[in-house]
């Protein structure tokens, strides 16, 4: 089976062809990050239009590069949310268009699903269920331990903001550009994360959820506390500002599987492309005896690989495809079966 996935729910437009036996095989992702840089973040309508832009010749240039035509898919998964209403209704009328001009069956696919399962297109591949997932993205950070495809529990959630929103507003403190994740994590190379004490929120409370708005406060007050903040107190600060996100990340993730039982961690999301929080989990993964799985740097931010590979467990499990759905910018991911 071939499945076409297409991606557009934030500031990707992406597609990617998932060969049954095979994986992955073909892929683009045309990245609008330079263009809602300038608006220090992603700007819904700009969005949409993007998409809508590339995302015919995007899908054609995958199709050829996979040496395919429409008659060789066997099935079209879609981004349907959650994610931005006319982002993600571009890329969802695309796919239907598609569908129904060559007679291919579409399927709405969860993004964070996609998230949640795409450590299963690298090599290790995905640990036998029940594993326990820390999905942490712009605007998820979620604890979920998965007994199976569609079997999803919420062990722990962010309360306010998630993991990827406070390194992009830390980043903004710092007066870096968005997204802040990736350059919080380059500056923070030349830093002491010493240099700075910052809280670790909500690590003694006895529940796994996170709080992460305090954190970024204390990233502003420590800044405009600092007597001569030079790059190096920047890089400082960057460093600290790291450091503190990944230790609550580990230790509340390491207090999740212990209380119920799960013997491996799958990391996901935007924020899983952290260095310092991959080796911190390397170091935390021996201490307690957990196997970490990460996916490949490449399918930790968005791409429509995930949603291709989703797609596919979707149509493979087979229960009632039907054509009654829409794009659903606030589907929950406890709504799945
Ligand atoms: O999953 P994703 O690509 O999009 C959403 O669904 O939100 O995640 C984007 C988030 C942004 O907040 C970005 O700053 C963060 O992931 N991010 C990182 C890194 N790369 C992306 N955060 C920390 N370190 C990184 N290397
Ligand atoms: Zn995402």
């Amino acid at each position: 089976m071939r499945v076409l996935g297409i991606e557009s729910s934030c500031d990707e437009t992406a597609v990617a062809i998932y060969e049954q036996g095979k994986g992955i095989i073909a892929e683009s992702v045309a990245s609008q990050i330079e263009t809602h840089a300038k608006f220090g973040g992603v700007v819904p309508e700009v969005a949409s239009r993007e998409h809508l832009k590339v995302l015919p010749s995007l899908t054609q240039q995958v199709l050829s590069a996979a040496d395919c035509d429409w008659s060789s898919i066997d099935g079209i998964a879609v981004t349907a949310g959650p994610g931005l209403m006319g982002a993600l209704l571009v890329g969802v009328t695309y796919a239907r268009s598609v569908g129904l001009v060559n007679n291919i069956q579409v399927l709405p696919v969860h993004h964070m699903e996609g998230h949640l399962f795409a450590p299963g297109l690298s090599d290790e591949g995905l640990p036998n269920f029940p594993f326990m997932s820390l999905l942490v993205s712009g605007g998820h950070t979620l604890l979920i331990r998965v007994d199976g495809l569609g079997q999803y529990k919420v062990v722990g959630q962010t309360i306010d903001d998630a993991a990827g929103e406070c390194f992009d507003k830390a980043a903004r403190v710092l007066g870096l550009p968005y997204p802040g994740g990736p350059e919080i994590a380059k500056l923070a190379i030349t830093g002491d994360a010493m240099q700075f004490k910052l809280p670790r929120p909500m690590l003694n409370k006895p529940n796994h959820n996170f709080s992460f708005s305090g954190l970024k406060t204390a990233v502003m007050y420590a800044a405009k506390g600092c007597e001569n903040f030079n790059a190096q107190a920047k890089a400082d600060l960057a460093a600290a500002t790291e450091d503190a996100i990944a230790d609550v990340l580990v230790k509340k993730a390491m207090k999740a599987c212990q209380d119920e039982c799960v013997s491996s961690l799958v990391i996901a999301g935007g924020v899983a492309a952290n260095k310092t929080l991959r080796e911190k989990l390397g170091q935390a993964s021996v201490k307690h005896d957990v196997q970490v799985v990460v996916p490949d740097l490449a399918y930790c931010t968005d791409n429509a690989a995930m949603i291709a590979y989703a797609g596919f467990l979707r149509f493979m499990k087979n229960d009632k495809i039907t054509d009654d759905w829409d794009a659903n910018p606030r589907w929950k991911l406890t709504d799945l079966t």
